[in-house]
């Protein structure tokens, strides 16, 4: 079964089970760890809002030098440079702050491995937004900005700084899924795919780069086009990656021997998911496979507390979407008609079904 980012990785106690009488381990240190995760998330956020990263790639530098370059008061600047060191984002020897071999390498504006975007977006538009919480619990409405009732994507899209930030969010988002799934789905099998809302290509860029014999692109709202386009070509991949203007609720979707949507079932509600897992089976030859891969849930809805806390934030962020279990997506294929469905665990939190038509 899934392989799931445990708990005690978001700072949340381990789960002992119930105690008859509490024991000396009965601390209220998890608790309290948990409840306080948000002033280490936000120094983080913060960090990469402002360059720390990027500035300290070019090379180590002192207090004095980083906080000039940054443009920060000198009252705390010192505490917020040493809390990174304390939370493993930063080293410092000698009076000097670097990055991480991890920082360095992932948090780095100007190299390709950067996945900021996606923690650039938590800061600028979750981060405010998870602050209405309750409020979404108790109203089952979302908290950003469709408060009002529209579309996410049209908001989105109607910004188009908004647009290029999400986009690269969901390049930092799916960078590790999409290598893994490069790496383990047999594409030895295949010849053509699409993934079904790519957004600026990150999956289908790791796919090409692992599998020269491999064509295809992605299907995605017209304004991504341009964005999707510019990424493929600094890959070096125009010429086998295309991309296929639509709406995946009013256009079919284009041919392929593999059909991909990551991050795709979870915005919707679920007559929308079965109608989207319908168009993907229609738009499969016989044999062909279709790849959805999301933080799952567990099938006990215990341990991967990303998936749960993934599903919230849909409520935050959607209309009618929520996430799901692998159970829940086979059974939903199963009943469009595919013929063999599985799930494989692909890293960290991720996972994907494949159903076989
Ligand atoms: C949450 S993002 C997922 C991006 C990417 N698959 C990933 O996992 O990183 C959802 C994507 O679906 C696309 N999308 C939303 N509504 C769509 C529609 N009606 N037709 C086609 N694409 C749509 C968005 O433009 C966006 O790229």
């Amino acid at each position: 079964m899934n392989a799931v980012l445990q708990a005690e990785s978001l700072n949340a106690p381990s789960r002992t089970g119930p105690s008859v009488e509490p024991g000396p381990s009965c601390t209220p240190d998890g608790i309290m760890q948990l409840g306080l995760g948000f002033w280490g998330s936000k120094t983080l956020l913060s960090a990469i809002e402002l360059g720390l990263f990027t500035e300290l790639a070019r090379e180590p530098l002192s207090l004095e030098e980083i906080r000039e370059r940054l443009g920060l008061h000198p009252r705390s600047a010192r505490d917020f440079f040493d809390a990174l060191v304390a939370l493993r984002m930063l080293d410092r020897k000698d009076g000097l702050y670097s990055n991480t071999p991890e920082t360095d390498l992932y948090l780095d504006r100007a190299k390709p491995s950067y996945v900021g975007g996606m923690l650039e977006m938590c800061n600028a538009r979750l981060y405010p937004f998870w602050g209405h919480l309750t409020e979404g619990l108790r109203t089952g409405q979302p908290q950003n900005e469709i408060k009002g009732g529209e579309n996410l994507f049209e908001a989105i899209y109607a910004d188009p700084a908004l647009l290029k930030r999400f986009l690269s969010a969901m390049t930092g988002l799916s960078m590790g899924a999409g290598k893994a799934i490069a790496e383990t789905f047999p594409w030895d099998r295949y010849r053509t795919f699409i993934d079904v809302g790519g957004a600026q290509g990150g999956v289908p860029v790791q796919i090409a780069l692992a599998h020269p014999h491999l064509t295809g692109g992605e299907f995605d709202l017209p304004p991504v086009g341009p964005i999707f386009e510019e990424y493929a070509a600094s890959f070096g991949l125009s010429d086998r990656l295309r991309f296929h203007p639509g709406d995946f609720f009013t256009d079919p979707l284009p041919k392929a021997d593999v059909i991909i949507m990551g991050h795709i079932l979870h915005d919707w509600d679920l007559d929308e998911k079965r109608l989207l897992i319908q168009k993907a089976y229609e738009a499969l030859p016989e044999g062909g496979a279709f790849l959805v891969f999301e933080a799952l849930i567990d099938d006990d809805r215990k341990e991967n507390a990303v998936g749960l806390l993934m599903s919230l934030n849909m409520l935050i962020e959607t209309q009618g979407g929520f996430d799901y279990t692998g159970a829940d997506c086979r059974g939903w294929m199963e009943e469009a008609g595919f013929r063999e469905t599985y799930t494989r665990h692909l890293v960290g939190p991720d996972s994907m079904v494949v159903g076989i038509k």
